[in-house]
């Protein structure tokens, strides 16, 4: 019996590790240190339909808790993804989910229609870039906008979607069914939180970009609360992200209702820390005689979803 079966109704993971986008790069620099089937899938860095180059630096900055990033997606574009690194990345054994972004609606089905017929575990749509049309607003504030974009992907593209929604709005219930509603098979919560560094000596914010996105335990806290009120509101399954570095924290994911887990932030402390966890959360579901999927939101128990 293998204690670590991750379920996403759409697919069953060998256990419920993988890394974040963004943090991970296409994992080629990872491979060097471990193999890539350990994980219970591979997300890739963010996709766009053509080359970024990304925010002016600085673009990290430490914080007490984690880490501010203004990145801003940087990537080599969809042709880049399709001719480098998607091919040598489907070659590892390991499910992928390929991350994508855009401006518009049209800029995400563009890329998911290209992608369509690759083998893919799905495509995980990051919802927290500003929106062109609405004044740049994060498409996943508004679950109109969100319906909108999750339903015309699906127009052009029959590969199981993840939505990533953002964490950066007063309730992540609307927005999350209305990605349910458009035909999102699993939602990944959270991304990063808006946020802001000052640098006192130059007077003036640290990162070129003014603000960025903050990550790691700081976020931990937020994650848990958003996967928490989610789980009770939808029934597809959710990833969860945000903050997670040691086991107790993943299992505190999977109690809240996770049936996933992504690690970002943790592994530029620690590039290991992913084999790590799938090996410690092993021991310990052999140690305490319980499996990932009797784990699952079984924080709720007691109280009715
Ligand atoms: C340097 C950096 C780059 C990121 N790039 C992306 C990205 O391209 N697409 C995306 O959906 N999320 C991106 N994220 C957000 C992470 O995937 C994740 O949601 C967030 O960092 C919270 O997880 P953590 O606390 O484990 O880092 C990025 C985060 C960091 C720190």
């Amino acid at each position: 019996m293998n204690r670590a079966a991750a379920d996403l109704g759409f697919a069953r993971l060998k256990n419920p590790f993988m890394p974040a986008s963004g943090c991970f790069g296409w994992g080629r620099e990872y491979s060097r240190l471990f193999a890539l089937d350990t994980l219970g899938a591979v997300v890739t860095k963010a996709v766009t339909p053509e080359p970024r180059r990304g925010n002016p630096g600085p673009r990290l900055a430490e914080t007490p808790a984690g880490m501010l990033n203004a990145i801003g997606l940087e990537n080599s574009g969809l042709e880049g993804a399709l001719r480098d690194d998607l091919p040598w990345l489907q070659g590892q054994g390991v499910p992928i989910l390929v991350n994508v972004a855009g401006r518009t609606p049209e800029e995400y089905a563009r890329v998911a229609e290209a992608l369509a017929d690759q083998d893919l575990l799905g495509l995980e749509l990051n919802l927290s870039c500003p929106n062109v049309r609405e004044g740049g607003i994060a498409f996943g504030v508004d679950p109109d906008l969100v319906y909108a974009l999750v339903s015309r992907v699906g127009e052009v593209c029959p590969l199981p979607l993840v939505v990533k929604l953002t964490p950066n709005l007063a309730d992540i219930v609307e927005p999350a069914l209305a990605a349910q509603a458009a035909g999102a098979r699993a939602l990944t919560l959270i991304n990063t939180l808006r946020g802001l560094a000052i640098d006192s000596k130059k007077r003036r914010p640290l990162l070129g970009n003014i603000s960025g996105g903050l990550s790691g335990p700081a976020i931990k806290p937020v994650a848990l609360y958003q996967v928490w009120q989610a789980y009770r509101a939808v029934s597809i399954p959710i990833i969860g992200c945000g903050g997670i570095a040691g086991v107790e924290d993943a299992l505190e994911f999977l109690l809240a209702g996770a049936a996933a887990l992504q690690v970002g932030s943790a592994a530029f402390a620690n590039p290991l820390v992913l084999p790590q966890l799938v090996r410690g959360l092993a021991d310990w579901l052999v140690t305490n005689d319980t499996t990932v999927s009797e784990l699952v939101g079984e924080a709720h128990r007691g109280r009715e979803v």
